[in-house]
C-alpha cells in the first residue's frame, strides 16, 4: 500500500494508489537497502527442500518474496516469520528434505512473481505431488513455455493454458538433461538446475548469454556441489541439501533507484550500504558511469556467498549513453530507471532487450506511454527504445500499469519535471520495495 500523505514540504500524497511526485533539486543521504528479491526467493526455496532448519536474515520485504513463503507453507513447509515489526526480515524455515513437499489443498498463488512460479515449478517437477500454480492478471499473461519445455524433457508433466498460467505440474522421476536455453533467463536456468538436483544423472545448462548466478552461488551454501566452466553449469542429481544460516545482501535493483536519482540531480550524493555486488546485477554501475556519474565502492566483502559493499554515487553532467545487447542481462530490471535518468538532460539507446516485453508489463510499450505522459520523448523499438532527454519533462500523469519497476522509473523521471506529476497504480512498488515513496521524500531536497 502506498501510505504517503502530503508530508513535510507537501512532497507526496497518495489517494487510491495515485502518488504525487514533486520535482526535487537534489538528493542527499546514506541508507541501508532492504534484502535482495532474487536471492531471498532462492534461499527460501532451497531451505524448503533441505534437511533441517535454515535461518535467513535480511529477507526481502516485498510481496513477491512473501508469495514464495506462502506457496511453501501451502506445500507443508514450516515457515516462521514475524507478522510485523523490525524482525520481519528474519525467516526460519524447517526443511522437508529433497522429496518431502506435501500436496497442497488448493492452487499455489504466486501473485505477481515470475521468479516464484518458474523456480518453484523446477522444484515441483521432481516431487511426488500434483499442484497448480496461479497468479495475478499480469503473471497470467507471462510466457511459461520456456520452463514447460525443459522440465517436460526432464520427465515432469506440465500442463499450461496456451503456455501460460494456470500451470499444473505433476512431478515424476526425472532424468538429467543437457540444455541450452533459447532465452537469456536466470529463471529458466534456475528451474532446470532445481529439477536437475532431483534427477537421475547429470544436468547441464549452457548459457548463450550469462545471467545472474544467484542459484549457482546459493546451491553450495546448502552443501550442493556443482561445476562451472565458463557459461556451462552442471550438477549431479541425488544430492541432498542441508539447512543453513544465510544473510541476504541489499537489493542491487532497489539501490539502483537511489543511484539513478543521485546521478540525475546536480549536487547529489548518496551512500548505499551493504548492497549486493553480484556481477550479474550491477551492470547499472558501469552504465551510470558512462552517463556521467562518479561511482565508488567501499567496504567490500565476499563473505556469505554473495559479494556486497557500500556504493557511493555523485552527480556528474548527464551524458548520452547506450546499452548494447550483450549488457542487457546485467541491467534487465534497471532499464526503466536508466530511461528515467536519460530524461534528465541525457539520451539513451537500448537494443537487444526484447525480453522487456515479457515482464510484469510490456515494459517497452508501457515505459514509452508513461514517459510521454510526463512530457518525455521516447521512441519504441521492437527490442528496446530511444530516449531523448534534451528537453526537460513538463510533468503530467503516468500510469505505472501495476508494474513496480515502472512506478519507480516514473517517480525518478518526475523529479526533474517542471511541475508535480501524478503516478497511478503506484502501490505496485510494494512488489519489491515497500516504503519507496517515503524514502524518496526523505532523501529529496526541493
Ligand atoms: C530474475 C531474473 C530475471 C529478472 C527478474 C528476476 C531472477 O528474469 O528480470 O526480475 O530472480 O532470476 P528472467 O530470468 O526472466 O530474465
Amino acid at each position: 500500500m502506498v501510505a504517503d500523505r502530503a508530508g513535510a514540504g507537501g512532497c507526496y500524497s497518495a489517494e487510491m494508489g495515485t502518488t504525487v511526485v514533486q520535482p526535487a533539486s537534489r538528493i542527499l543521504g546514506r541508507l541501508r537497502i532492504p534484502g535482495d528479491k532474487s536471492v531471498s526467493h532462492r534461499y527460501a526455496l532451497l531451505a524448503a527442500i533441505s534437511e533441517g532448519p535454515s535461518i535467513i536474515t535480511n529477507y526481502a520485504p516485498g510481496t513477491d518474496c512473501t508469495s514464495t513463503l506462502s506457496c511453501l507453507g501451502a506445500l507443508g513447509v514450516a515457515v516462521d516469520r514475524p507478522p510485523d515489526g523490525p524482525d520481519r526480515d528474519l525467516v526460519t524455515i524447517e526443511g522437508c528434505g529433497i522429496n518431502g513437499l506435501r500436496a497442497p489443498q488448493g492452487p499455489l498463488d504466486a501473485g505477481n512473481s515470475g521468479t516464484t512460479v518458474r523456480l518453484l515449478a523446477g522444484i515441483l517437477a521432481g516431487q511426488k505431488v500434483t499442484s497448480t500454480l496461479v497468479g495475478d492478471a499480469s503473471l497470467s499473461r507471462r510466457p511459461m513455455g520456456r520452463i514447460i519445455e525443459p522440465l517436460t524433457r526432464l520427465g515432469a508433466r506440465l500442463e499450461g493454458t496456451d503456455g501460460r498460467l494456470p500451470l499444473t505440474v505433476t512431478g515424476g522421476p526425472l532424468t538429467g538433461i543437457d540444455y541450452a536455453p533459447p532465452v537469456a533467463s536466470a529463471q529458466v536456468k534456475s528451474a532446470v538446475l532445481l529439477a536437475g538436483l532431483q534427477a537421475r544423472g547429470r544436468t547441464t545448462v549452457r548459457e548463450q548469454q550469462l545471467t545472474r548466478d544467484h542459484t549457482e552461488r546459493a546451491l553450495p551454501m546448502f552443501g550442493i556441489q556443482l561445476s562451472m566452466n565458463g557459461s556451462e553449469i552442471s550438477l549431479e542429481g541425488g544430492q541432498r541439501p542441508i539447512g543453513a544460516e544465510l544473510s541476504v545482501p541489499g537489493d542491487a535493483s532497489s539501490a539502483a533507484c537511489w543511484a539513478v536519482a543521485a546521478a540525475a540531480l546536480p549536487g547529489s550524493e548518496i551512500s548505499l550500504e551493504a548492497v549486493g555486488l553480484n556481477p550479474g546485477r550491477i551492470g547499472f554501475l558501469a552504465a551510470l558511469e558512462r552517463a556521467g556519474a562518479a561511482i565508488s565502492v567501499e567496504d567490500r566483502t565476499d563473505a556469505g556467498g554473495e559479494p556486497r559493499g557500500t556504493i557511493i554515487v555523485r552527480h556528474g553532467t548527464v551524458s548520452p549513453f547506450e546499452i548494447a545487447p550483450d549488457e542487457v542481462p546485467s541491467v534487465i530490471d534497471e532499464l526503466p530507471i536508466l530511461a528515467a535518468l536519460a530524461t534528465h538532460g541525457g539520451r539513451l539507446r537500448v537494443t537487444g532487450a526484447g525480453e522487456l516485453r515479457h515482464k510484469e508489463s510490456d515494459r517497452i510499450a508501457a515505459l514509452a506511454t508513461g514517459l510521454r505522459a510526463l512530457g518525455g520523448q521516447i521512441d519504441e523499438l521492437e527490442d528496446g527504445f530511444e530516449v531523448d532527454g534534451s528537453k526537460p519533462l513538463t510533468g503530467g500523469q503516468a500510469d505505472a500499469a501495476g508494474d513496480h519497476r515502472l512506478a519507480m522509473a516514473f517517480a525518478l523521471a518526475a523529479l526533474g519535471a517542471g511541475a508535480p506529476s501524478e503516478i497511478s497504480n503506484a502501490e505496485a512498488v510494494d512488489i519489491s520495495y515497500p516504503g519507496f515513496f517515503h524514502i524518496l521524500r526523505n532523501l529529496s531536497q526541493t
